[in-house]
């Protein structure tokens, strides 16, 4: 019916939803997978890995893992066709695949790091949405990119991922519009999340990040998996384009004097 939204949250209890879930193989993806599947939901999980021994594949049925890279188009086009053998409908893509090359300041970073970070942070979230729309409409269903603070921090040591974290703002409110009514698309921006990826980073600075941070701690996987959760439900029916915050605080932080 024109005019009309339906999310996922609408259909009935019974009916069986099914998420995408790219990089849910480690820290915020592996929370958001057992989040999802602990309220019943299906999950096509895509990463690079093989084999996946996380407690939450192991022990459930309700989880498909596909091993796809997710830098080059070819990656993004096979995983599309193997979404497409799983279901005929989508009610969730959560774009959280990402990683950090260590040490890569605007000055010196390799042209080849920042191709690799745009490719994974904004090529592979824009296109397997693109990919995956009609599956997404079908169910009235929602994506949800994992962005980063440091779309906005400029004092960083992680160019090519900063550049790269900075297009998902505007991504995600050009899709909404452009996929609204049937489908919302929102963006959460995690601030330092404890998961392999922050446990590379020096212990030093990670007191430092925490000293900084109002509510004074790293947060939780399951912290950013809650705020999908939200995104994704019929609580959230009238929200799309929208920019979650999930930092502790941090970026309240940034005076020149604290
Ligand atoms: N942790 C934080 O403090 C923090 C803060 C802000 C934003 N984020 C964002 O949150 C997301 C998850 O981060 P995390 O901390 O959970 O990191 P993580 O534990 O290192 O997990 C990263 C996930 O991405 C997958 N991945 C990496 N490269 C890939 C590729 N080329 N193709 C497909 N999958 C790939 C990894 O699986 P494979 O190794 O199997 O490919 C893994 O499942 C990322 O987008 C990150 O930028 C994290």
């Amino acid at each position: 019916m024109a005019g009309e939204t339906h999310n996922a949250t609408q259909s009935s209890a019974t009916q069986e939803r099914t998420a995408v879930v790219t990089g849910g193989t480690s820290g915020i993806g592996a929370a958001i997978v057992q989040t999802l599947t602990d309220a019943g939901w299906r999950v096509i999980s895509l990463s690079r890995r093989n084999t996946v021994d996380t407690p939450t594949f192991a022990a459930s049925a309700s989880v498909v893992h596909c091993p796809v890279d997710l830098t080059t188009p070819q990656g993004v086009q096979l995983a599309c066709e193997v979404v497409r053998i799983h279901v005929e409908q989508l009610h969730l893509l959560v774009n959280c695949a990402g990683s950090i090359a260590p040490e890569e300041r605007i000055a010196h970073v390799a042209y080849a790091e920042v191709e690799r970070s745009l490719r994974l942070h904004a090529l592979a979230p824009m296109f397997l949405t693109q990919g995956l729309a009609d599956l997404l409409r079908q169910a009235g269903g929602s994506v949800v990119h994992i962005g980063s603070v440091y779309d906005e921090i400029a004092d960083t040591d992680v160019a090519g991922y900063a550049l790269a974290k900075a297009v998902l703002p505007q991504l995600t409110r050009m899709q909404a519009r452009e996929l609204a009514p049937r489908v919302r698309v929102n963006l959460v921006r995690p601030g330092h999340i404890d998961t392999p990826m922050t446990r590379a980073a020096p212990a030093d600075y990670l007191a430092a990040v925490a000293a900084k941070t109002p509510l004074g701690t790293l947060g939780r996987a399951a912290d950013v998996a809650q705020a999908v959760m939200f995104l994704a439900s019929e609580g959230a029916r009238f929200i799309t384009g929208a920019e979650l915050r999930v930092d502790g605080g941090y970026l309240t932080n940034a005076g020149l004097a604290s």
